[in-house]
């Protein structure tokens, strides 16, 4: 019997182990038992890192939305599956049961069909948080093509690189989106991108907000007359365990985003697994993770994990501040929700408001408390375990990437004692290792250094999509024979594990990861602007905001600085999208560089945090004396 659900710290122990002496029997049993497969694997695990190629599953045949949907149809065909929480609370939640999800899910993937998407076709995803959002990922899924979800607060000419990126065939976007108070035009968003994007051929439009938009003849169709009339039966394409699942773009430090691809059995059974000991599911609860399915964290732990172990998963199209910023707690009452995963941007935002908001609602149903996607401070986390969680509901800290697919560092509530700050130990099956400067690998503890992952794991990434040199590149050249994550961490006397952040050049702005040099290549497009450059430094409630240090040209006109700045921005809004606007310019004469040319970040980001004590040596800068002058001008 494999330990699919993990219940005390001896156990957790042992299982980690197994897991890291025999990891292919430890990963084959969990496969076996758990899921629903057409045809079994040949081979459990074949990886070589220095390539890097890695498989799981090798021979296996499966339809990952067989193991989320049908499969629960005879036990719990009635339970809910999805429910969607709408932005405004005086509309009804609507409860999507598996039964309901199936019909809908196969409808939508007829409509897919008939549309000429057929098996590894590529199709972007341009919704806001609606149930469409999870339909449609399931029903490309249903067909074997790849989806490609672009998070809907993204701009236009962000959506055009990445459609023209994996060659995308379809959009499928909504006539508009509510966010709070406000009403965003999405189509309008999606017509300026296509603009630039020869390959799409069709877009579905889901109804939404009932605005007037334009409609492209011949191009753009509505969603609901064709799912009205498509047939509710589709045979679920048999996929390899090594098909494509789907790409999802995340931010690098150079150049363009990276299309992170992710296969299906591996994927799947890592989710699932991680799901259900990370949250401790059990039948009946009413699990909540207030992600955008736009990221990894929808992906996994909206969508696929929590539907693979048949839970009922919280969609919520709203904001935390609409009406006021008592709706989480308003929602966790009205449902009952049992498992809540958030952002510690989130929960800094709803700590400031203070506690009545909370007080006024009965927050009872909480057993977990989760949190994710940046290091969560001390006061957040203490915050939030002696108000929401009132002390009763264990943390968990959980460490990982859009390139994991699923948590790599975490604890197990109710298992593993929580400390503040601390993602505390690998999940099983998880071999972390911290690298110094030389490239050593530091053993025992009390030690600190860079993060990477020394064995496979089954949700990795297993490449960048049409672009394998780069993967290897950015996670295989580091060190020999490991995957690099990018974080620095430091092991602590027990063994446990504390994330301290980035060490390259991505910066994580309320929990969203962003590159500096798209940002820069953005400030760099407008006219009077000759160059630029990034870094970030602590916010309050973000974490990290964004400070630009840019000069100007000199073009002997005068020019209202308070002006271009707001057009800086406007800059990154275009290109971007709102998510990356800077918090702060300061115009400079010159930037700290090496001899070669290379900007030192490391000063100007010392700079940004106030911190002018230790900047080192400069004196072998190009032009040592900006240093001072960047600092006497600093904002
Ligand atoms: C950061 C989100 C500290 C980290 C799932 C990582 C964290 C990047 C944590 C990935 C955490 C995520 N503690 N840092 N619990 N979770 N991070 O790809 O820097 O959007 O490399 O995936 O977020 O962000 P991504």
């Amino acid at each position: 019997m494999s330990n699919y659900h993990i219940k005390h710290l001896e156990e957790y122990y042992q299982v980690y182990r197994k897991s890291i002496r025999e990891p292919e029997n430890f990963w084959e049993e969990v496969a076996e038992e758990h899921f629903m497969w057409r045809k079994k694997w040949d081979t459990v695990l074949s990886w070589d890192f220095s390539k890097p190629e890695v498989k799981w599953f090798e021979g296996a045949q499966l339809n990952i939305t067989e193991n989320c949907i049908d499969r629960h149809l005879t036990t719990r065909g009635d339970k809910t599956a999805i429910l969607f929480e709408p932005n405004s609370p005086d509309e009804p939640a609507e409860h999507i049961s598996y039964k309901q999800l199936h019909t809908r899910v196969n409808k939508f993937a007829n409509v897919l069909k008939a549309k000429g998407i057929k098996k590894g076709d590529r199709v972007c995803i341009y919704l806001p948080m609606i149930p469409e959002l999870a339909i449609s990922v399931l029903a490309c899924a249903r067909i074997g093509a790849i989806h490609s979800v672009v998070f809907a607060g993204f701009s236009s000419t962000a959506l055009a690189t990445r459609i023209n990126d994996s060659d995308c065939k379809m959009v499928i976007t909504s006539d508009g989106s509510y966010r709070g108070a406000k009403t965003i035009d999405l189509k309008s968003i999606v017509d300026d991108a296509l603009e630039d994007c020869p390959g799409i051929d069709s877009v579905l439009v889901a109804k939404r907000i009932h605005s007037e938009i334009a409609m492209k003849a011949g191009r753009d169709e509505w969603l609901q007359p064709l799912l009205d009339e498509a047939s509710s039966v589709c045979e679920a394409e048999i996929m390899n365990a090594e098909d494509p699942l789907f790409i999802l773009y995340t931010s690098g430090s150079t150049g363009k985003p990276k299309g992170m691809v992710h296969t299906t059995g591996g994927y799947m059974v890592y989710t699932a697994y991680t799901f259900k000991n990370v949250f401790q599911y059990r039948e009946n609860d009413v699990y909540w993770c207030t992600a955008d399915i736009g990221w990894i964290t929808g992906h996994s732990y909206i969508v696929y994990g929590p539907l693979a172990n048949g839970a009922t998963s919280v969609m919520f199209e709203g904001v935390p501040s609409y009406p006021d910023f008592g709706r989480f707690w308003e929602i966790v009452e009205k449902h009952k929700v049992t498992q809540f995963y958030t952002a510690p941007t989130a929960i800094r935002a709803l700590a400031k408001e203070g506690v009545d908001l909370i007080e006024k609602r009965d927050l009872s149903s909480l057993k977990v408390l989760g949190s994710v996607g940046e290091p969560i401070n001390e006061e957040a986390w203490h915050w939030y375990n002696d108000n929401v969680g009132k002390k009763n509901s264990p943390i968990v800290d959980t460490w990982w990437q859009t390139e994991t697919g699923g948590i790599m560092i975490s604890p197990i509530p109710f298992v593993t004692p929580t400390k503040p700050t601390y993602a505390t130990l690998p999940f099983i099956g998880i071999q972390p290792a911290l690298m110094d400067e030389a490239g050593e690998e530091l053993k025992g503890n009390q030690v600190e250094g860079r993060l990477c992952i020394k064995f496979p794991w089954p949700s990795m990434a297993r490449t960048i999509w049409k672009n394998h040199e780069r993967y290897k590149d950015t996670y295989f050249s580091a060190y020999e024979n490991k995957y690099f994550t990018g974080d620095g961490a430091l092991r602590d006397e027990v063994g446990y594990y504390r994330i301290t952040g980035r060490v390259d050049d991505v910066i994580i702005v309320s929990g969203h990861n962003l590159g500096t040099a798209p940002i820069e290549d953005a400030i760099n497009e407008h006219p009077a602007v000759s160059e630029s450059a990034v870094v970030g430094f602590p916010h309050d409630i973000k974490g990290n905001a964004l400070y630009g240090y840019v000069i100007l040209k000199d073009t002997g006109e005068s020019r209202d600085q308070n002006n271009v700045r707001k057009e800086i921005n406007q800059m990154i809004t275009e290109h971007i999208g709102p998510i990356a606007k800077l918090d702060k310019i300061q115009f400079t004469v010159g930037l700290p560089k090496t001899r070669s040319g290379k900007i030192m970040r490391r000063i100007l980001r010392k700079i940004a945090c106030k911190d002018v004590s230790n900047l080192g040596d400069t004196s072998t800068l190009l032009d040592p004396e900006v240093v001072q002058e960047i600092i006497d001008n600093a904002l």
